[in-house]
């Protein structure tokens, strides 16, 4: 069984959840885009667990795999894999040799990059992933194979620093000696990872030969690609399903199941449109706790959007659906569902891509009545059947919808608030 997973709106939408559910049945699970913007919490029996590298599979399969795709700061990894060595003793952990690496310097070209773009200031989560990308295109980039030549580091480095010499001006990179510490510096975290490193593309694929389950495991939400997403309010990776192969070196063509997680209703965090934006009331904010994994930033919260939903199942090509949060959506009494963009009073049958068509955008919405707190021991006991009649209309009603069928349902943030409509396998 070969399966990817994926985000469907805006990011944090529960994936980290979903994936350490199903990842059971998986013995490799592997990241294939972005790095450390994205935030992570598993939580199993009470105990958390927050990951911005590590895939989420990595607590129950027996491989973890960090794909060429994906922009590593070492540090954090280095953090991460002694969590996930006490949680998991006989985890095997390879890092792609291609993996580029993020450092403190496009740490601080993040920050600096943000401060000239003004209005179309992004809100990114100032971890370096723009500028990393940005380098990795340019051809200049640092990458985990070459950690363990500082000749190479140095000649990098400074071929980084001669092009963002502008943004640099301001910084300690200005010295010599502090570009020469950069590099000693991530030679020295290179030796620590160099037991790790591997050519994971041939690991996946030869992994694939003898039969294993292999899980694909996406960061953010198909509203954050960097070519489809609500542009320039992205993310610098491709996060659709799509990018398993760029980003890990394995064919798409041998995926038997893409699985797209949404949340009931919607977050995002950071700047950009969100035609379904609740403005004037927080109570979604507050009984969700939607403050962000990485930056702590309060989340923006808005209802349910289908058109997003349906431009962004076709663009992953969705066989199934996962639905998180459903347990907090059912405290709003009433609840709404984003079912039309209209421009002009008229309904549009396109996925805007201009801003200024954003701002015209009214959405026709649907309200329906809320189910309130659920007997949530009789419902994992019982399970779909037991559901709430209120939240059943819902869950039918995004079914009806986007066209595909809610496998899994989410009723909390431990493991097993989780109940299946169907066996999982
Ligand atoms: P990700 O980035 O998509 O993995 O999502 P995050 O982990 O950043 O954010 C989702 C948050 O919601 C986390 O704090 C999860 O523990 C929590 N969560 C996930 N699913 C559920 C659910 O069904 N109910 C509740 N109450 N919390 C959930
Ligand atoms: P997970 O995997 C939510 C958002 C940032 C910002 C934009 C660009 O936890 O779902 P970046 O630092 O990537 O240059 O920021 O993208 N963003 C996320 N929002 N969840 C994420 O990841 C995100 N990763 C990036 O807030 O708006
Ligand atoms: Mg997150």
């Amino acid at each position: 069984m070969i399966s990817v997973i994926l985000g469907m709106q805006f990011g944090d939408e529960g994936k980290g959840k979903i994936t350490d559910y199903i990842s059971k049945v998986y013995d490799d699970v592997v990241r294939f885009n972005g790095g450390g913007n994205a935030g992570h919490t598993v939580v199993i029996n009470d105990k958390k667990y927050k990951f911005h590298l590590i895939p989420s599979g990595a607590l129950q399969s027996k491989t973890v795999i960090l794909g060429n795709g994906m922009v590593l700061d070492l540090e954090e990894l280095l953090t991460e894999i002694d969590v996930l060595k006490v949680a998991n003793k006989n985890i095997n952990i390879k890092i792609s040799a291609n993996a580029h690496i993020v450092s403190k310097m496009h740490k601080f070209l993040d920050k600096q990059e943000e401060s000239i773009r003004s209005n179309l200031n992004i809100g990114t989560t100032s971890m370096g992933i723009g500028p990393t990308y940005e380098d990795k295109y340019a051809r200049t980039g640092i990458r985990v194979i070459d950690l363990s030549d500082i000749e190479i580091l140095r000649q990098k480095i400074g071929t980084i620093y001669k092009m963002k010499k502008e943004l640099l001006k301001d910084s300690i990179y200005n010295d010599e000696n502090e570009r020469e510490n950069l590099a000693k510096d991530l030679y020295s975290l290179g030796e620590k990872i160099n037991c790790y490193i591997d050519y994971t593309e041939t690991l996946i694929n030869a992994e694939y030969k003898t039969g294993k389950n292999i899980l694909f495991e996406g960061a953010q939400g198909g509203m954050l690609d960097i070519d489809f997403g609500i542009y320039p309010f992205v993310t610098s990776s491709n996060t659709i399903a799509g990018a398993l192969s760029s980003g890990s070196g394995f064919s798409f063509r041998k995926v038997d199941k893409v699985i797209g997680v949404f949340k009931a209703y919607q977050s995002k965090v950071g700047s950009g449109p969100f035609p379904t934006e609740i403005i004037d009331d927080d109570s979604l904010r507050k009984y969700g706790s939607e403050y962000g994994t990485t930056t702590g930033r309060p989340r923006r919260v808005g209802w349910l959007d289908i058109p997003l939903l349906k431009y962004t199942s076709m663009l992953n090509d969705v066989d199934s659906l996962a639905i998180t949060k459903v347990d907090i959506l059912g405290k709003m009494d009433k609840i709404k569902v984003g079912l039309k963009y209209l421009i002009d009073g008229k309904e549009i049958d396109y996925f805007p891509k201009k801003l200024k068509d954003f701002e015209k955008i009214r959405v026709e919405y649907k309200e329906i009545p809320g189910w309130g707190d659920m007997d949530e021991e009789k419902i994992i006991d019982q399970g779909y059947s037991a559901l709430p009649k209120n939240m059943k209309d819902y869950l039918k009603l995004i079914e009806d919808e986007i066209g595909k069928n809610i496998e899994i349902i989410s009723l909390g943030e431990d493991r097993k608030r989780t109940i299946t409509k169907e066996i999982f396998n």
